[in-house]
């Protein structure tokens, strides 16, 4: 579908225990696109934005890298790296705020949503965070960006600064494309289906984490909200079932109609228990290539070090490009 030219970027905060819905998501979706020149970042530097342990910050970032890895993303196929080692996304940042307006800002859902939770901390950076997202996919003059749909909002703002950018001082970004995966694949919370399955979320079981052992996601499976009917099919008011489908189909590859045949007439019980199975199945070797991955930090270390530089040389032509255009001495 895409050429070798197109490329595609996503990144992921190390803010956080990655769910399924990370996995069976982003990175899946992110693996979709075989023929793209691929960037994954570690948005270490957006993850900051709110008061961050050092030790832990640091952690999660080998973390992230890691589950990356172990998800399959193959460092000699993509380019996966780590944000602030990358100095070009701190410098575009600030040349791009500078084409950014404080109304624009003023109005992204995620900052108010943020600067309630974090009263005590509203920060000029979690202000200017979608300039820093921005900086992130206009650097490497990004085509396809696949997001959630909680990102529409700060994709559409970095597509309207490079096209002011474009229009002031003639073609130099890239206007990105977000790619919001197929509806019916988003991953629901399992104790409220009607709201996405977060890595924040501050109830345990409403998750399932890629490293949870499999008798805790067999549990969480069980206890997932769901109607109080009996049948195994979509439809309306069965959004908790429809969320453990799609969690299975993902695993399985079955489609709707294959699934209702195999549970029917089975109960819910039947079912819930099938999906903790075949979930804490299909994350085993997930979960032991990141211990496999994590106990390495030599590895690790080398593919930052591989993945910074050769960001680096694709964020250094754009950079150099957006200076000249702006008039600095080069
Ligand atoms: N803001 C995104 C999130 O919280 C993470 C992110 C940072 C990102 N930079 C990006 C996503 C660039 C896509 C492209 O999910």
């Amino acid at each position: 579908m895409l050429d070798q030219q197109q490329v595609v970027l996503s990144a992921v905060q190390p803010s956080g225990n990655l769910t399924v819905g990370n996995s069976l998501g982003a990175i899946k979706n992110f693996s979709a696109f075989p023929d793209a020149r691929r960037f994954f970042c570690v948005a270490d530097l957006h993850a900051v934005t709110v008061r961050q342990v050092p030790a832990d910050l640091r952690r999660r970032t080998y973390e992230t890298l890691a589950l990356y890895l172990a998800c399959g993303l193959d460092p000699s196929a993509c380019v996966l790296f780590v944000q602030s080692q990358v100095p070009a996304h701190a410098e575009l940042a600030w040349l791009l705020g500078c084409h950014t307006m404080f109304g624009e800002l003023s109005r992204m859902t995620q900052f108010k949503d943020k600067s309630q939770k974090h009263a005590d901390n509203i920060n000029a950076g979690l202000f200017t965070y979608p300039v820093l997202m921005a900086a992130d996919i206009l650097l490497y003059q990004t085509d396809l960006v696949p997001v959630g749909a909680d990102q529409k909002q700060h994709l559409e703002l970095a597509r309207n600064i490079a096209q002011r950018f474009n229009g002031v001082f003639g073609d130099t970004l890239t206007v990105p494309e977000g790619y919001i995966p197929p509806t019916g694949r988003k991953i629901m919370s399992l104790s409220d289906p009607t709201a996405k399955m977060s890595k924040s979320d501050p109830n345990p079981n409403a998750s399932l984490f890629i490293l949870d052992e499999p008798d805790v996601i067999l549990r969480k499976c069980k206890r997932a909200v769901t109607d109080s009917g009996n049948e195994i099919r979509r439809g309306e008011g069965k959004e908790g079932i429809e969320n453990l489908m799609t969690i299975y189909e993902c695993c399985t590859g079955q489609s709707d109609e294959e699934v209702a045949a195999l549970f029917d007439g089975r109960g819910y019980g039947v079912f819930k228990e099938a999906v903790g199975e075949t979930v804490a199945e299909h994350l085993r070797p997930v979960r032991e290539a990141f211990h496999r991955y994590m106990g390495d930090r030599a590895y690790l270390d080398e593919c930052m070090k591989k993945g910074a530089e050769e960001a680096a040389y694709y964020a250094r032509k754009t950079l150099s490009k957006v200076k000249r255009k702006m008039g600095f001495v080069g």
